[in-house]
């Protein structure tokens, strides 16, 4: 995929991953707008030069008015990345976690289909375009501390493979960028383990600029969780990974 000539829209752009591929295409020559709720990063990143528009993905409203807004003022968009997301963690024990499952996958899996729902007309009528969606590796591997958001992850990666079955032949693909854990500014209970945001951007624009692009957006550090059930390391990594659980506040001793 060519970087340097593109239209971007990055909903979910307001800050993490989301910002920081903003300005990766931004720097490569592309343009680019970002979407997002909280107003003071959406001002921010106006005062850098971004389009910024407000939304909010678990509203279908909020998505249609955000996509008219856009379209409006980039009637050349042709790349619609679905990065909005929410990383809660749940402990099944606890009733109350439903809401927490009900948030999890309405922004995560509904928020995707949403925006590619909202976006989908535009594309096809250009005739070329590209949805990058976001899973993550724990789509593939779980991370028990996190059932919810593990499921909405495996959802957005079934979902963008029908997806780009569907769209086939129309000009429209579907990347499908798969994080693994990522150091982002401000995040709590901050994983050792992560990668450095800076280095993970660096990997994957090298690999978005791959022609033909992947199907599949894979930095070196996410191989393990994609493939573990193929290598026959998946029992033993989700074994290593339930230590995790102590993160959740019921099960501190
Ligand atoms: N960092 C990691 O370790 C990691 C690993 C695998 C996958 N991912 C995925 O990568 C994506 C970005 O994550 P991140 O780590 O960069 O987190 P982040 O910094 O918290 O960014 C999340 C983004 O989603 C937006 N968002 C959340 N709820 C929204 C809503 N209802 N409507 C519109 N936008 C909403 C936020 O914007 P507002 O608050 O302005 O709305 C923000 O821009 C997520 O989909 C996440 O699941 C992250």
């Amino acid at each position: 995929m060519d970087l340097s000539h593109r239209t971007v829209l990055v909903v979910g752009g307001t800050s993490g991953i989301g910002r920081e591929m903003a300005r990766r295409f931004a720097a490569a020559g592309s343009t680019v707008a970002v979407g997002g709720r909280n107003p003071e990063a959406l001002a921010r990143l106006a005062e850098d030069g971004f389009g910024t528009f407000r939304v909010d993905v678990t509203d279908a409203a909020s998505v249609a008015s955000c996509r008219d807004a856009v379209i409006s003022r980039y009637p050349e968009l042709d790349t619609v990345v679905t990065m909005s997301g929410v990383m809660l963690l749940e402990d099944v024990r606890d009733p109350a976690h439903f809401e927490t499952a009900r948030t999890t996958i309405d922004t995560n899996l509904y928020g995707t289909i949403r925006v590619v729902d909202a976006f989908t007309p535009h594309l096809l009528e250009r005739g070329a375009g590209t949805f990058i969606t976001v899973s993550s590796g724990i789509g593939f591997l779980p991370f028990p501390p996190m059932p919810s958001y593990g499921a909405s992850k495996a959802a957005v990666h079934a979902y963008s493979e029908a997806l780009r079955a569907q769209l086939d032949g129309t000009g429209v693909e579907v990347v499908e960028l798969v994080p693994p854990a990522v150091a982002v500014p401000g995040r709590q209970n901050a994983n050792p383990h992560a990668l450095p945001l800076e280095d993970f951007a660096t990997e994957v624009m090298d690999l978005l600029a791959a022609d033909p692009t992947p199907r599949e957006i894979l930095v070196e550090g996410v191989l393990m969780h994609r493939w573990a059930e193929r290598d026959g390391t998946y029992d033993e990594l989700v074994a290593q990974r339930s230590k995790a659980l102590s993160l959740l506040p019921g099960r501190r001793v």
